[in-house]
């Protein structure tokens, strides 16, 4: 009671409000998305994510060496595919010479220890940009969860850590764990995309793997028929349990800072490492606005991963990783 508890005792100074503070950021929290272009020597950037780049597979390894140095031990990897590699089947995607495949050897090869997840979709893939196989203008689930299933395969015989499904169809999760039992790799983990919202968040990711919908009649211009609606919370939940129950390791709540009640919800409710991706839109709208000077970066951007983590994640995935941490260590 009043004047016994005067709250702002515990503000006084800085170094108080260190001593008392709840949620502290490091580098240990961080996966790092990279994407990955074909090619020698390029570090380009993409337009719609200032500052962001896509990597050939000799600058990839500058990254990597890099980010292990900072203390960045996780990464996630995307490729972007060119477009005469694209069908619809993502029959690249199964390649054991593909970029992806390169690239988990690339980076395992000059750094052991960083930890390699994958991002497991037929998106990067398709001549369609869509997550799964089209028959009759619909994306069909079980076919497409076959090839899911032999792409974790691939990805572990390259020498992933784990694999990360962010396609949303059903099973996958199950078929997935079931494949790579069977070939013996008890030890690859997987990052499920558990609770992933159909987001207009996404459009600065798909410039950057060039992976948008096709503008193509009668096939689906968005991706609603597998992402979930943003409007609900209890499918939320659903999602993440029978992910779990169907054998994922993480799981994830994605976007992040518009799903932060999502991911306290399931934090609460889940006995497994929860995963926030802090994804590409996130960042451009912070970058853009840090541009035209209305925002402080630096600040805003410490306050968005510090609610991230206090919201619940365990793991964030971020493309202001290495900002972060080059700020803060
Ligand atoms: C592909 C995939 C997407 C993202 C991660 N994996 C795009 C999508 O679902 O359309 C988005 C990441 C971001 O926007 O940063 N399935």
């Amino acid at each position: 009671m009043y004047p016994l508890r005067r709250n702002r005792r515990l503000r006084t100074n800085e170094s108080i409000r260190s001593l008392v503070r709840e949620t502290i950021i490091s580098p240990k929290d961080f996966l790092v998305p990279l994407f990955v272009v074909e090619g020698k020597g390029i570090k380009q950037e993409i337009p719609s994510m200032p500052n962001y780049f896509r990597f050939s597979l000799d600058l990839l390894e500058h990254e990597v060496k890099e980010l292990w140095k900072l203390g960045l031990k996780s990464v996630l990897l995307f490729v972007k595919v060119p477009d005469n590699l694209k069908d619809n089947k993502g029959t690249e995607a199964l390649n054991p010479n593909g970029l992806m495949q390169r690239a988990i050897k690339t980076v395992k090869n000059v750094c052991p220890d960083m930890l390699v997840m994958t991002d497991v979709a037929l998106d990067p893939y398709s001549s369609f940009g869509h997550d799964g196989i089209i028959s009759d203008g619909k994306i069909i689930n079980d076919e497409t969860v076959d090839v899911l299933a032999e792409m974790s395969l691939s990805h572990a015989q390259a020498g992933a850590d784990f694999v990360a499904p962010s396609d949303m169809m059903d099973g996958r999760i199950l078929a997935i764990r079931e494949a790579l039992e069977d070939d013996g790799f008890i030890d690859t983990g997987i990052m499920s995309y558990s609770a992933k919202y159909a987001s207009a968040f996404y459009g600065p990711f798909r410039d950057a793997l060039d992976s948008a919908p096709a503008d193509v009649k009668d096939i689906p211009k968005d991706k609603k028929s597998y992402q979930m609606d943003f409007a609900n919370r209890f499918e939320a939940i659903k999602e993440t349990e029978m992910d779990i129950d169907e054998g994922a390791d993480i799981v994830m709540v994605k976007p992040g800072l518009c799903y932060l009640d999502i991911v306290r919800e399931i934090k609460n409710e889940v006995d497994v490492p929860v995963a926030v991706y802090q994804v590409s839109g996130e960042y451009a709208m912070l970058k853009a606005a840090a541009e035209k000077g209305w925002l402080d970066h630096d600040a805003v951007m410490l306050e968005q991963i510090t609610a991230i983590k206090r919201a619940g994640a365990d793991v964030i995935a971020s493309y202001f990783a290495k900002d972060v941490v080059k700020l803060l260590f």
